[in-house]
């Protein structure tokens, strides 16, 4: 192995993918705003890499969960709009206003927060108005529609761009209680006209929604996983042709033969099976790869399965290779498709009962993003 070769996790990601994953969607949805979320560091691919790779595709806005998400995006030059899915935070308002990023607006308080700043300083944020459909989580409660309109001083009318909710169940195969959502959110967004209030933007469809709910696009759609090119649940399918974005991979760093039944890793539950070559892998747990994937779980390499040998280690893990003497320092595929080969992050996420959600985000430690295309 060359000592130059560059060693332990890598997570590549493919732009172009990320791009054509962004087009699939347009077509699906029709000319509608896309507000594309790359919140958690889009989930784990890097925020600004995705959001600099797709933000001059019309119509993209972006949405981040935290504000200082929102101010890295910002730094990084990037100028299309930009939600803040967070609880407000008071001591944001200013720099919100000054940075141009949207606030989100879930409860009396922050309508009060808004106020005073407005009233203070004749100029507000522009904001969106969340309710609460049925995830119990932040958004304002439904039968407080009116007094939330009502709430609202004539002057920070203009500054309201949009309304939205968000679906708990919507990339099930039973749908009615996002159908219920849906209406829900149809009647508080129809209450608005009698207070004089314009929402610019509505929204409420995540990728579940993208390929189940056509009925709920309005004129936004606020998507994350299909852009990285991965399923939200197994229980919706790809009919739109997504390609995953990221491929996580680890390199060979030690090849040995050892006999038939060595214990192999901690707790020795992995003894081989027959004399066979065990390879090291630098990557580990603390790198983001999926430990409980070990018991069943396997890697490519040159486009076949090799099984994972015993537990995978906070910073290595041991294959199987059987006959196979494998290259050090090549790569192996732990998840997503590239000239390796091809295991979906969904199977993982299927067999481990984990999401593409969980395993993306993790992805970190001292794993390195690279770029391609
Ligand atoms: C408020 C909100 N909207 C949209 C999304 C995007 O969801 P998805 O990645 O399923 O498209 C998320 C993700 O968790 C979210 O929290």
């Amino acid at each position: 192995m060359k000592n130059d070769k560059i060693i332990g996790p890598r997570a590549y990601i493919n732009l172009d993918r990320c791009r054509s994953n962004l087009i699939a969607i347009k077509k699906t949805v029709g000319d509608k705003k896309l507000l594309c979320v790359v919140k958690a560091n889009g989930y784990g691919h890097g925020s600004v890499k995705i959001a600099k790779s797709i933000a001059n595709i019309k119509n993209v806005q972006f949405a981040v969960f935290s504000f200082d998400e929102a101010l890295e995006l910002r730094k990084a030059k990037i100028k299309n709009e930009i939600l803040v899915f967070s609880k407000l935070q008071k001591n944001n308002i200013e720099l919100a206003y000054k940075e141009n990023i949207i606030l989100n607006l879930s409860s009396f308080d922050d309508i009060e927060h808004i106020e005073s700043f407005y009233l203070k300083n004749k100029v507000s944020p522009k904001y969106h108005l969340k309710f609460d459909t049925g995830m119990t989580r932040l958004g304002f409660d439904l039968n407080d529609a009116e007094a939330i309109y009502e709430s609202l001083s004539k002057p920070l009318h203009p500054y309201v761009e949009g309304v939205y909710t968000h679906f708990a169940t919507a990339d099930e195969g039973d749908l009615s209680y996002a159908k219920k959502q849906l209406s829900d959110f149809k009647m508080v967004v129809r209450k608005v006209e009698r207070f004089g209030l314009k929402f610019k933007f509505i929204h409420c469809s995540n990728s579940g929604a993208v390929l189940n709910l056509e009925k709920s696009y309005f004129n936004m759609v606020r998507v994350g996983m299909l852009l990285y090119g991965a399923l939200p649940s197994n229980e919706v399918i790809d009919n739109i042709g997504i390609k995953p974005v990221m491929s996580f991979c680890g390199s060979i760093v030690n090849v040995r033969k050892v006999k038939k039944n060595t214990p192999v890793s901690y707790g020795g539950v992995y003894k081989t099976a027959s004399d066979t070559n065990i390879a090291v892998i630098q990557t580990g747990f603390a790198d983001g790869f999926p430990r409980p994937w070990f018991e069943q779980g396997y890697v490519i390499y040159n486009g076949q399965k090799f099984k994972i040998a015993g537990r995978v280690c906070m910073d290595q893990l041991m294959v199987d290779f059987g006959n196979v003497v494998p290259g050090l320092g090549d790569d192996v595929l732990f998840f997503g498709e590239n000239q390796i080969g091809k295991l979906p992050v969904e199977n993982i996420a299927d067999q481990i009962n984990s999401t593409p959600y969980v395993l993306f985000t993790a992805v970190g430690g001292r794993t390195k993003l690279i770029y391609i295309n």
